[in-house]
């Protein structure tokens, strides 16, 4: 899992992401609003799984939470810890997180590059690493199958809200909310909000 190709691919333009992504300013408004108010409910650690540049776990830091950022790539981790020295870092991918690591999790379109039989074992692996009532929010591209695409850095695929909800549901989790947005120009997007017993 975080095959060897998507990391040595997001290593290869991670310099390159950063400066074209790397900022809140890339961001939507709507999905700071979101992650903003996920964040406040949590109450506890966070990880930003998947932090790429840091520039979400920064805003999370911002916002008065106890966030860590963790990431395959190694030179995202540099960039991060560069960027925004008031977070901590650690190398790592979804499989390695520790048990009962966090109260919440925030996959901002980290497990798009799995293959679809990784994403069950990815979100099993979730749910022990928090604690119990904890809280994982998931951003990533919606569409009418799970599919895979070109997207700009490696392969990632497109997943329905229904199956991934779906497939939280069977892991243990139950949603909270979901939103899904369509803006022209740009893959249709979607985030889950789940929380466990
Ligand atoms: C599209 S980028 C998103 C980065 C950041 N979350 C953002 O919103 O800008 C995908 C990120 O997921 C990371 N990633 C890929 N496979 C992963 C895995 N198995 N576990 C955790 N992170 C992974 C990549 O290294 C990359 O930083």
């Amino acid at each position: 899992m975080s095959t060897p190709q998507t990391v040595q691919h997001y290593t290869a333009r991670a310099d390159e992401y950063a400066h074209h992504l790397g900022s809140l300013e890339a961001t939507h408004p709507a999905d700071r609003e979101l992650i903003g108010r996920w964040a406040s409910g949590v109450g506890g650690r966070i990880i930003d799984l998947g932090c790429g540049p840091g520039h979400w776990a920064a805003f999370l830091h911002q916002q008065g939470a106890s966030v860590r950022g963790i990431d395959p790539v190694e030179r995202f981790i540099d960039i991060a810890q560069r960027a925004h020295p008031e977070v901590e870092y650690d190398v790592g991918s979804v499989m390695e997180l520790a048990d009962g690591a966090a109260n919440g999790i925030m996959a901002w379109y980290s497990l798009i590059h799995l293959e679809p039989t990784e994403m069950e074992p990815a979100l099993r692996r979730c749910r022990s690493a928090l604690v119990p009532g904890g809280s994982l929010l998931i951003g990533f591209f919606d569409g009418p199958a799970v599919e895979a695409f070109d997207h700009a850095v490696t392969t990632a695929h497109f997943w329905p809200v229904h199956e991934l909800s779906a497939l939280l549901e069977t892991v243990g989790f139950s949603i909270l909310e979901t939103v899904q947005r369509h803006d022209e120009g740009s893959r249709p997007h979607a985030a889950i909000i789940a929380a466990l017993p």
